[in-house]
């Protein structure tokens, strides 16, 4: 193979030199200009899709969609310039403020953690009704059937209470929340709940009702003002105690189940940050709570559902002597007015900048219902209100950490709030399943039957 005359040199006709040299640099100019135009075409488009990629990127991440987003990196920037740059995020931040403001004087700002969640969803209803400020905060999880959530969320929003999807591990966006609403209460409801679900997924427990929790509590006893917080432990926590009522004094020193040894690690970790930071502390301990919007994972409910289908249920006996189960089943409107009623009584934490000036309140409430009933006659009620018999199957309680029968004494929150509870089972099992037909849009005996009992109310 020859390389010709490449190089110019060595050529013998001096005019066909030149003109060949000319044609060369000619070629070589119009090369060049050709590669200077593709190469800026190139440059052009590259940084046309990094600008396409980065406002994606700012779009998808602001607003925090997701629980593990850029609030870090934002939350440092200037607000006045991410508003204008984020019109999503300004968006966002104006349906946080709305949310949180009060529409009463002296009304509170209520951070409500599990606010897609049963009595998290009635709760913030109640506070916004009364012309509180409420902004929530749940992270939409599936233990149960997360569409339920969404159906109270949609519900909550008709009402102008906003939801922020997130988790209360992520301290980044409690930080961000803190940093535009300066909320006086936080309502602490979110937590894994669920007594045998503790056996097939036990971190779960730990994740939010114990590291959530200290993540929440962290960015309370820094937030100036320091909020007062309420929340929701369990009558769990009284495990094998066997007095009967259960009051608050008695021993929770013996947990039958992790979830209630993660309830009363909340309620010790509730005293610490009460007594090293000042935050006010009261905790809730709920005695099974029912009614509409409840939790499909909850007796009541299922057995609702297995009824209807024709579905086998099982209703436990205890090991000692075959005694029928029973708890002191507590309707959610009680349980609402306990809420609000504790929230009224908070005092103002003593707290901040990390120390505290002064003893802040430490308390702790049964809300029950004084008055347990058996799970036979629970099925019997739902029998007569659904029109259909049960197929029950009397079994032995499995030892999976429920505890075969709760009674509580409210005479603590009767005594500082004036908590009565006023509905009894039978009457707040007939809203709950008027609300079940409805929502689950069953025609059935019972539907109809309801409509018949509504006309008379
Ligand atoms: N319902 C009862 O009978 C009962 C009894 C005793 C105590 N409690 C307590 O009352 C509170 C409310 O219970 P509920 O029946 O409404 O339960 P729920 O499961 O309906 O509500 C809890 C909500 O918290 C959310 N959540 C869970 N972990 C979260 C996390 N890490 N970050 C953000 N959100 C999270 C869930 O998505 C859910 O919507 C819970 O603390 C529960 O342990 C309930
Ligand atoms: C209920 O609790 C109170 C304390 O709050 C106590 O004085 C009272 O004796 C208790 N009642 C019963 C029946 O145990």
């Amino acid at each position: 193979m020859q390389y010709g005359s490449s190089g110019g040199g060595g050529g013998g006709d001096t005019s066909k030199t030149t003109k060949l040299e000319r044609y060369n640099s000619y070629i070589r100019r119009v090369n060049s200009t050709k590669l200077l135009q593709a190469s800026s075409k190139l440059l052009f488009r590259v940084t046309l899709l990094v600008a396409l990629l980065l406002i994606f990127f700012f779009t998808l991440n602001y607003p925090p969609l997701s629980p593990s987003s850029s609030h870090a990196a934002l939350h440092t920037s200037n607000s006045l310039l991410s508003s204008a740059f984020y019109g999503a995020g300004a968006v966002w931040e104006k349906q946080v403020r709305r949310s949180s403001t009060p529409r009463r004087p002296n009304g509170f700002s209520v951070l409500v953690t599990g606010a897609a969640g049963f009595v998290g969803s009635h709760c913030s209803l109640a506070l916004k009704k009364r012309g509180d400020g409420v902004l929530g905060l749940d992270n939409f999880n599936s233990y149960y059937d997360p569409s339920l959530k969404r159906a109270r969320q949609q519900l909550l929003q008709s009402h102008q209470v906003f939801i922020v999807e997130g988790d209360i591990n992520d301290a980044e966006l409690l930080h961000k929340l803190f940093d535009i609403v300066p909320f006086s209460h936080i309502l602490h409801l979110a937590a894994q709940a669920g007594v045998r679900y503790a056996m097939q997924n036990p971190l779960s427990y730990v994740a939010s009702n114990v590291a959530g929790f200290v993540s929440l509590l962290e960015v309370a006893k820094s937030a100036d003002p320091q909020p007062a917080v309420v929340w929701a432990s369990s009558s769990s926590v009284y495990g094998l105690n066997t007095q009967i009522p259960f009051s608050e004094s008695d021993r929770t020193d013996r947990p039958a189940s992790l979830y209630a040894a993660t309830k009363k690690a909340g309620e010790a970790i509730a005293h610490t940050y009460n007594h090293i930071y000042g935050l006010s502390m009261t905790g809730l301990r709920f005695f099974t709570v029912y009614g509409p919007w409840g939790r499909p994972d909850m007796a009541y409910f299922f057995f609702t559902k297995d009824i209807l289908h024709g579905k086998d249920i099982n209703v436990y006996v205890t090991h000692e002597g075959d005694k029928e189960v029973a708890r002191d089943f507590t309707y959610i409107d009680d349980i609402v007015r306990g809420c609000v009623g504790a929230l009224d009584t908070a005092e103002k934490s003593t707290g901040s900048g990390g120390k505290k000036r002064a003893a802040a309140q430490l308390r702790v409430y049964n809300l029950g219902n004084t008055a347990p009933v058996t799970v036979g006659k629970l099925v019997g009620i739902l029998e007569s209100y659904l029109g259909v018999r049960a197929k029950k199957r009397v079994i032995k309680m499995p030892r999976n950490g429920d505890v075969p029968f709760t009674h509580a004494n409210v005479s603590q929150a009767y005594r500082d709030f004036g908590y009565k509870p006023t509905t009894d089972l039978a009457a707040g099992l007939r809203k709950f399943v008027k609300w079940y037909v409805g929502y689950y849009g069953i025609e059935s005996r019972a539907k109809k039957e309801n409509h018949e009992q509504s006309a008379d109310d």
